[in-house]
């Protein structure tokens, strides 16, 4: 099969990383027997140098004709400037919006082999295994009003927490859905006792659990869960939450993980259901990494993991997605490492020699 994917690596690392990531493509490709049709675009700070805007109506025109996006990371210290009319993030929220991209999923998975990696003690987390569904085309971001403004008694500002019955169904409803295939636990994370978003947030989730009498809902406030995170991180399945909540939660969560450099994530445009396939969006959960750009030293699983998310939820490929995941498992259990997550009597690798090794094990694998 033929399938078209936009490839926007961005600012930073982002480069580096696209090279290997599209590396173990072309050997995915022809393991299986796959054309991957390449478009390349701009994103974010490059962006803004080269075409004076974070994403470019023709890029976003490219991705919507696509089957699947990949993305590594925006942003750096030459585009920080506060007081700047455009941003690199903007990009990022213009891609989100212009392509329907509000489900966001982030799985937080804890390896045995680092699970030393993490400053948290290994007994807590220890078989770390959720996945975070964070809704990304409504809150705070989106919300209006939101603006600045002056008045006679000094400057003010507004942001909008505001979502519709129906932005909150869908989401949640993608909850329910990957839950169904896990261990059957969701988690709503709100602040319903403060916020009506969160009451109505709350209502419609009870209503969509209706659908689904064979997954346990529970209702947990995000102060909460903030606590339980870090206290009993194996004690969620699936959690689903709002905007905020979820960019907050998924910062804190990834500490469980070891490095932000393992893992992905995806942001898709409808609910995911067996043998759909969704336009969706595909990117490591870490940043631009500017301080070790072109080093040879960021770590390429994290995206590289975000291809095996891009196979099952985009292109159908259930099979080559658990492949890509089994090569980075053994990857990691003969003990490869790149300095985020390099520790004694391991093999010290760069970024160029994990994606070499990597490829070479999906042309290997059986
Ligand atoms: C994320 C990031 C973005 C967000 C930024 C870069 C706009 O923090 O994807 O979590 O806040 O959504
Ligand atoms: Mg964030």
């Amino acid at each position: 099969m033929k399938y078209k994917l936009a490839v926007l690596p961005g600012d930073g690392v982002g480069p580096e990383l696209m090279n290997e990531e599209v590396k173990v493509l072309e050997a995915l490709g022809k393991r299986f027997g796959h054309v991957f049709d390449l478009k390349y675009g701009l994103i974010g700070g490059i962006a803004i140098d080269k075409e004076g805007t974070a994403l470019s109506e023709d890029t976003l025109d490219m991705c919507r004709q696509s089957d699947a996006v990949t993305m590594i990371a925006v942003g750096g210290p030459k585009w920080d400037n506060p007081q700047a009319k455009v941003r690199p993030e903007d990009g990022l929220l213009a891609l989100r919006k212009g392509l329907g991209l509000f489900a966001n999923i982030r799985p937080v998975f804890t390896y045995e082999e680092l699970v030393d990696a993490t400053p948290l003690k290994t007994n807590i987390v220890r078989g770390t295994d959720m996945i975070v569904i964070r809704e990304l085309t409504g809150g705070l971001y989106f919300g209006r009003p939101k603006r600045q403004w002056t008045t006679t008694r000094g400057r003010r500002a507004v942001d909008s927490m505001s979502y519709s019955e129906q932005e909150i169904e869908r989401i949640v409803r993608v909850g329910f859905e990957l839950a169904g295939k896990r261990r059957k636990k969701v988690t709503s994370v709100d602040k319903a006792n403060v916020l009506q978003s969160s009451r109505l947030w709350r209502q419609v989730t009870a209503e969509v659990a209706r659908d689904y009498p064979d997954i346990a809902l529970d209702n947990m406030l995000v102060d909460t869960c903030a606590m339980r995170l870090i206290q009993k991180p194996t004690y969620f399945d699936v959690i689903v939450t709002e905007n905020t909540f979820g960019d907050i939660l998924t910062d804190e969560a990834s500490v469980l993980a070891g490095s932000m450099g393992m893992l992905p994530s995806a942001s898709l445009a409808g609910v995911p259901s067996e043998g759909k396939k969704i336009l969706g969006f595909y990117e490591p959960i870490h940043g631009s990494a500017p301080d070790i750009a072109g080093q040879n030293k960021a770590n390429p699983i994290a995206s590289v993991l975000s291809l095996a998310m891009m196979c099952r939820y985009s292109l159908g490929l259930s099979q080559e997605g658990k492949v890509i995941e089994d090569v980075v498992s053994a990857v990691l259990k003969e003990g490869y490492r790149t300095p985020d997550v390099m520790s004694e009597g391991k093999i010290p690798v760069g970024t160029k020699e994990m994606g070499d090794i990597l490829a070479k094990k999906i042309m290997e694998s059986k």
